[in-house]
């Protein structure tokens, strides 16, 4: 039930500091240290290849699940669009490990995929908010999101919270390496959950926000590097699903060999700045569409935002930023599409779980 809240999509944005806690809670032992399933480490431990497959809003979180198995677990990481994953299959390593990223379980593009899959005998985990959906019951292996009934075709707290759990099994992964680690991830997920917390107590600035730059803009781009870059990606389909304005994350590099052209008086450009290694050249590319009548709007993260920015997001360790910065993005997409009239929780045109291929 939404209770007091105008729309689920605003209720599940509230909850993603308690979804955090909550995924400490389900996997951690009395020590402290983390639980997963001993099935799941052997099967992360024995492959030589992961390969993850996704869709939408999952498919982002999986670029970001990706970066965490590398950086943390030292472990080779695809990631794919499901839909397409059969028409243009990459060549499989020798003990490829398939995850499957699904809040609902039910998507049929990853079905399709895990079908093909199971025929080849390789092992498959799923990631998801529904344990005993389809995909949950049809690979070797679940991990729970444990998130709640996510409602809003908008997806916003499965986002967060697969992406954490993608930490843990990073880290997981690495413990199962003997990878000695320089922070604590529980630890640190906990400073995430609290800066959510900040976060989500800042509605009114961020409704401003949405008014100031979207209120009558027919379009919108979000850019950013490194990590930014995956949240920009996530920022822009969140925009366009329930706002319709048409939107574009992209690499705040890329803007030279193409987009740049679109940049017009007045065109709104969301940058983020999370990342201290590319903080000064996403603020170069930032100037870059400002000299060509842009309106931009920075959101930067505590110790490396400037005054001018628009937004500044409590810091988090600099893996973990994609699970906050991803918030005023919501809060943002969540504004304009209520200053436009949307029906937010229902957007024209979609399904919450799209299960024809
Ligand atoms: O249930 P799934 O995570 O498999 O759904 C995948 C996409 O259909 C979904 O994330 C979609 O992109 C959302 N409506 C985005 O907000």
């Amino acid at each position: 039930e939404k209770g007091t809240y105008p729309h689920y999509m605003l209720k599940e944005i509230d909850e993603q500091p308690f979804v955090i806690r909550n995924i400490i809670q389900q996997y951690q032992n009395e020590d402290g240290t983390i639980r997963l399933d001993d099935d799941i480490r052997d099967a992360m431990k024995q492959s030589d290849r992961i390969y993850v497959i996704a869709a939408g809003t999952s498919y982002h979180a999986g670029l970001v699940g990706k970066q965490l198995i590398e950086k943390i677990a030292k472990r080779p990481v695809e990631v794919h669009i499901a839909s397409e994953f059969l028409y243009n299959m990459p060549l499989l390593s020798e003990n490829p490990l398939f995850i499957f990223i699904s809040q609902s379980g039910e998507t049929a593009d990853l079905r399709g995929v895990l079908v093909e899959v199971k025929k080849h005998g390789y092992q498959a985990l799923t990631i998801t908010n529904v344990p005993g959906s389809t995909l949950s019951r049809e690979a070797d292996f679940t991990l729970h999101t444990f998130a709640g009934p996510e409602i809003a075709v908008a997806s916003t707290k499965a986002y967060t919270a697969q992406m954490a759990v993608f930490t843990l099994l990073a880290v997981d992964t690495a413990n199962a390496q003997g990878i000695e680690l320089d922070f604590d991830p529980l630890q640190e997920l906990g400073i995430v959950a609290n800066a959510m917390e900040v976060l989500t107590d800042q509605k009114e600035k961020l409704e401003k926000i949405a008014r100031h730059y979207l209120a009558v803009s027919r379009n919108a781009f979000f850019i950013g590097r490194a990590a930014d870059y995956y949240v920009c990606l996530e920022g822009a389909l969140k925009l366009k699903e329930i706002s319709y304005i048409q939107a574009e994350g992209f690499a705040g590099g890329e803007l030279k060999h193409g987009t740049i052209a679109l940049i017009e008086d007045g065109t709104p450009v969301i940058a983020l700045a999370t990342q201290e290694h590319v903080n000064l050249s996403i603020r170069g590319n930032v100037k870059e569409v400002a000299a060509r009548g842009a309106s931009p709007c920075i959101i930067s993260m505590e110790g490396m935002n400037e005054e001018t920015d628009a937004f500044v997001i409590p810091a988090v360790h600099e893996f973990l930023t994609p699970l906050v910065s991803v918030l005023p993005l919501q809060l943002i997409a969540y504004y304009a599409a209520l200053h436009r009239d949307c029906d937010v929780d229902k957007p024209r045109n979609l399904a919450k779980s799209v299960t024809v291929e």
